[in-house]
């Protein structure tokens, strides 16, 4: 594929840095869009989609969760000529009993991803389980630095993906052929419990972190306490449930697919996050 400008939706985000410095190191031109970003663009204000999507010949598309705005996107983005789409989704939004398909991100990915496969432009879907970097960027990282992570994980493992993963697969469907009308499972090589994620952080970092697991009443109780609204809280105590109760301790080999190498391992982010200084307070 010849390299045009390729859009980076949510390029300042944890998968959308990733992608947009794949790009760079591939020589390709990258418009990273998001509100606050060098080009402005945000999700609930319409007026500003035209000037991301104008001339670009392939989008990465990380959507708005809690909004369905992935399928008028995709439209606009079919109207203004984009080649390819490439969305973000996540792991389950197919599997019955997973998570809440009425749930707020449920509702984004299950739309979002009808929307892009109705559409008129070729599109490649990623679907990952929990990434690594909620540890050292993301919903775990305060609990990280505080030593608990308290959550209604139970004793459930999940195959955390590496952010940096889930970049390379997006990169590749951006720039080669070969990736459209794929839907590309995501996880890493090994499942660990939230314990064993723990300790893996504390043996590296030489931070003790302890894992404390809740019931999901407790946890909400406590994010209540915090200041959370309710019905946050329940969603996150909702989306935990799926690490309790097993469903996110399978590995999928959508890595291997579309790249043709094995994931990378949760130790080498845990290396990794530490070396960048990800966990100093
Ligand atoms: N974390 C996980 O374990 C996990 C697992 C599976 C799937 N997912 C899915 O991954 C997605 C999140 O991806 P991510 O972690 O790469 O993103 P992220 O780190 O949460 O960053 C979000 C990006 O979107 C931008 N953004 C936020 N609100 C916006 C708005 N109103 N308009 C325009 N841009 C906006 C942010 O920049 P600005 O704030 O500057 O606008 C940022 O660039 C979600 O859809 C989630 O459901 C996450």
């Amino acid at each position: 594929m010849t390299m045009h400008s390729i859009l980076v939706v949510g390029g300042t985000g944890k998968t959308g840095g990733r992608v947009a410095a794949g790009l760079r190191a591939r020589g390709a031109d990258v418009r990273v869009a998001a509100r606050s970003a060098d080009v402005r663009f945000d999700w609930n204000d319409r007026a500003t989609w035209d000037a991301a999507l104008d001339g670009v010949a392939a989008a990465y598309v990380v959507p708005l969760d809690g909004a369905l705005l992935t399928r008028p996107f995709a439209e606009r983005a079919a109207r203004l000529g984009v080649g390819r789409l490439v969305l973000l989704s996540g792991r389950g939004v197919d599997v019955p009993g997973y998570g809440d398909p009425s749930s707020a991100v449920g509702r984004t990915h299950v739309d979002g991803e009808d929307a892009v496969r109705s559409g008129d432009v070729p599109w490649t879907i990623l679907r990952p389980g929990w990434f690594a970097q909620n540890f050292s960027e993301g919903f775990f990282r305060e609990a990280v630095l505080a030593g608990e992570l308290r959550l209604p994980a139970g004793d459930g493992a999940a195959s955390f993906v590496d952010a940096e993963d889930i970049a390379d697969v997006a990169v590749a469907a951006l720039t080669e052929d070969g990736h459209a009308g794929r839907t590309y499972e995501l996880s890493g090589p090994r499942a660990l419990t939230m314990a064993e994620a723990a300790a893996e952080i504390s043996a590296v970092t030489g931070r003790k972190i302890r894992y404390v697991p809740l019931s999901p009443d407790e946890f909400v109780a406590e994010l209540v306490e915090q200041g959370w609204p309710a019905g946050d809280a329940k969603e996150y105590a909702d989306v935990v449930a799926a690490i309790r109760l097993g469903l996110d301790a399978h590995i999928s080999d959508g890595v291997r697919h579309a790249l043709g190498r094995d994931a990378r391992d949760f130790t080498g982010f845990v290396r990794e996050a530490a070396r960048s200084g990800a966990w100093r307070a």
